[in-house]
């Protein structure tokens, strides 16, 4: 680390609330896959900004996408038409096969939020005032504000912030049975991640999720998907409810949506698009100008270069690989995920010292605890960079 590293983190944390126990590195420029730090050090990033830069960093078509837009405008907000946020929701209704109506919003927890308020809505307008209550899964992940924490499925990180908001649930991921018996005349919506992403990578089974609609259409609740980190073809399909054939009601997208800028949306289609009506939501910045080009350039390069494709064949070649791992060294118990959304369980905990390790010889990996290490790369990942991966974690994890 050189002394301008050492400058900036001094400052950090001088002036930053600790809320982040950064890593020692000062990333400087990107461009695909690779990351640059202040001293010309180039790295391989398996993380795309925790799964936001889905089509790679500095992509050109998103730079003259944005620089364009500032030049010409930045922002009236969204009491008048502007440029691009309506075709940026005719493409997202599209991407997710029709028949969806958006509210453009900036973060992943926001659109959490906007999704529980529609819920509420939508369960008092149907059955009164008590009907507010949102089932989630234990482990899981919504965010961070109090609704979008009280969604969350680890008192770890709601237990100091208590209480927290009434009306949620957290039942046992893959448990049909569970989450039925929570299921009463008092519940909007049932809200889930196809596949858990903070929690640690633990997708849902296909049967489940359709027994899910099923109890969905039965006890007429809405269906939630939390796609922040699933959608934008992470999993290789647009969204990963697209790869389980099962369609929810509602979703929930940011991450991805624009390329590493700060977008989220909520979608809703049938009697959840008429829930919410004028007054009833609001944000001062989503969908302006310059986040809606970034999305439709985004979403133009994603299907034009195909990623979808690539995270699936790419992804397969990188679980193929952790498992061959796996049986030879016996230090990893189990390889999860879906597409590029991948996780290795260690049999040992070393997550951490794991990924410090691969920082220091160039790659960017996560560690979620101390067992499991995530790889969320950008979609346009190769296999011979997941190639460099897999001998990389052979040698730390033979390095013990
Ligand atoms: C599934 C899921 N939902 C919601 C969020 C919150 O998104 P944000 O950090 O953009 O508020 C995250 C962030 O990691 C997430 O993975």
């Amino acid at each position: 680390m050189g002394a301008h590293y050492d400058e900036i983190a001094a400052l950090d944390a001088a002036y930053h609330l600790p809320t982040y126990a950064r890593k020692p590195v000062l990333f400087t420029r990107g461009e695909g896959m690779r990351l640059y730090d202040d001293e010309g050090r180039e790295y391989l990033d398996f993380l795309a900004g925790i799964g936001c830069v889905n089509l790679g960093h500095a992509h050109p078509a998103v730079a003259e996408a944005v620089a364009e837009q500032m030049h010409t405008l930045v922002h009236v907000s969204n009491l008048y038409q502007v440029e691009h946020r309506a075709a940026l929701a005719e493409r997202l209704s599209g991407l997710a096969g029709g028949g969806w109506k958006t509210f453009l919003c900036n973060s992943g927890t926001e659109a959490i939020e906007g999704v529980i308020k529609l819920a509420r809505r939508w369960g008092k307008t149907r059955r009164g005032e008590t009907c507010f209550e949102v089932v989630s899964a234990q482990r899981s992940f919504h965010g961070r504000t109090m609704a979008a924490l009280s969604a969350t499925g680890q008192a770890s990180k709601q237990e100091a912030f208590a209480p927290l908001l009434p009306g949620f649930t957290h039942v046992p991921l893959n448990d049909i049975d569970s989450l039925a018996a929570a299921v009463t005349d008092r519940t909007c919506a049932i809200l889930l991640e196809p596949v858990q992403g903070e929690g640690g990578v633990y997708p849902c089974e296909e049967s489940y999720l359709r027994a899910v609609r099923q109890l969905c259409d039965e006890r007429e609740v809405l269906l939630a998907f939390d796609e922040v980190q699933t959608g934008f073809f992470r999993t290789g399909t647009p969204f990963a409810w697209q790869g389980y054939g099962v369609r929810p009601d509602v979703m929930a997208l940011a991450k991805a949506l624009a390329n590493g800028l700060p977008a989220g949306a909520v979608l809703a289609s049938g009697s959840a698009a008429e829930a919410l009506g004028p007054g009833d939501h609001g944000s001062t910045f989503g969908g302006g100008p310059v986040i809606a080009a970034a999305a439709l350039a985004t979403i133009g390069a994603l299907e034009a270069e195909r990623l979808g494709e690539n995270a699936q064949r790419t992804g397969a070649a990188l679980r193929d690989a952790l498992r061959a791992l796996a049986a030879e060294t016996g230090l990893i118990a189990e390889v999860r995920g879906r597409g590029l959304m991948v996780a290795a369980e260690l049999t040992e905990p070393r997550a951490q010292a794991v990924a410090a390790e691969c920082l220091e010889r160039g790659l960017v990996i996560n560690a979620i605890g101390e067992r499991i290490l995530r790889f969320l790369p950008p979609l346009v990942c190769t296999t011979d960079e997941t190639a460099i991966l897999s001998d990389t974690l052979h040698a730390v994890l033979g390095a013990a």
